[in-house]
């Protein structure tokens, strides 16, 4: 099978593709006929020498990626759940070696969800680690109730675009934060207010928010913080830049959480029901083929990407 290995840390250029023998399968493990691979900032990062690097620098081969949709080939003795022939979508061994980045990926079955048939192999790829995350993010600590203020920065990005419309599905009333050309996109997302970060600052533009999902950390924590009422929650992702956030929200009055997203076929389920449901809508801006990889992580590593980026394996 094909597949991108990087042997170093650095640039896309890297990322090689070579042929290696399809993984085997475990017990536990489902073989995958990969069919579209969603491509995340952590994939960018791993390659740069961030994110999971030092984690994984001592695999051989080293394959990226977490996020895959596709077609059941083989199962091992002691798959229940699914069988050959499903189509299926999920996030692999994250925080692990995912190894998505291939025509063939062996994951454990619990890792899973059933593709819903309404949706594209593309756009469950989609919906695998952003979707995940922001599911997570939401329930985790306090999970969001009916009526309760939600703040979602980077509301255009590929987590924030699903915690807008997983926060509408909660009853929430949700604001976002972009640039503002995303604010037309923000708001067909359910948003009931855009916030134009680069507009005003924030204080002057919201208030009262009982939950903050923070994407970007450093001083939005803070500027969250001011935002928001005493004893209010704030989850903070992009780990590197939010190590601060428990101990400045305890000063504050409030609630900070650190947080990072685990593999879970349970989780998966769920935003697979949503997806059924329409409640959930994936938003792939674009689609790159697979000899295209180098081309989507430098298209990622722009950090203004509207929805998801997909690499589709013929
Ligand atoms: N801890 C975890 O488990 C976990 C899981 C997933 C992701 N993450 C991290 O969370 C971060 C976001 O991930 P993602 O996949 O959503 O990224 P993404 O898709 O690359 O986010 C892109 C979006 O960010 C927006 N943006 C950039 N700067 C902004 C700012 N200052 N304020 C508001 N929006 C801004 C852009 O909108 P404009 O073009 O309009 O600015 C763009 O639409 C990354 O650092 C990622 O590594 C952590």
């Amino acid at each position: 099978m094909k597949a991108y290995t990087i042997h170093e840390a650095g640039g896309v250029e890297n990322l090689r593709v070579e042929e290696l023998p399809a993984p085997l399968v475990g017990e536990e493990d489902v073989l995958i006929q990969v069919k579209a691979i969603g491509i995340n900032p952590i994939d960018v990062k791993t390659r740069s020498g961030k994110g999971l690097f030092n984690l994984l620098k001592n695999e051989s081969p080293l394959i990226l990626g977490w996020d895959v949709a596709g077609v059941i080939v083989e199962t091992g003795k002691r798959v229940t759940r699914v069988r050959k022939g499903d189509e299926v979508f999920g996030m692999i061994n994250f925080p692990g070696h995912g190894k998505a980045y291939a025509e063939y990926v062996a994951a454990p079955a619990s890792h899973l969800a059933v593709k819903p048939a309404n949706i594209s192999f593309p756009e469950a790829a989609a919906s695998s680690l952003a979707a995940l995350t922001a599911w997570q993010a939401l329930h985790a600590f306090s999970p969001v109730q009916k009526g309760q203020r939600v703040l979602v920065h980077a509301a255009a990005g590929g987590v924030g675009h699903f915690a807008v419309q997983m926060a509408k599905t909660m009853d929430a009333w949700v604001a976002g934060t972009s640039s503002s050309k995303n604010k037309d996109f923000i708001l067909s997302l359910g948003a009931d207010v855009h916030i134009d970060y680069e507009a005003a600052p924030l204080r002057t533009q919201t208030r009262d928010v009982d939950f903050v999902l923070d994407t970007i950390g450093g001083s939005t924590i803070d500027s969250s913080l001011e935002v928001m009422k005493k004893g209010a929650v704030i989850v903070s992702i992009p780990s590197g830049s939010n190590e601060m956030v428990a101990e400045k929200a305890k000063a504050a009055g409030m609630q900070g959480h650190t947080f990072k997203v685990s593999s879970n076929g349970s989780d998966m389920r769920s935003i697979a029901d949503l997806l059924t449901k329409g409640a959930l809508k994936p938003h792939v801006s674009h689609i790159f083929s697979f000899q295209e990889m180098r081309d989507a992580h430098d298209r990622m590593e722009t950090g203004r990407t509207r929805g998801k980026l997909i690499v589709s394996v013929p």
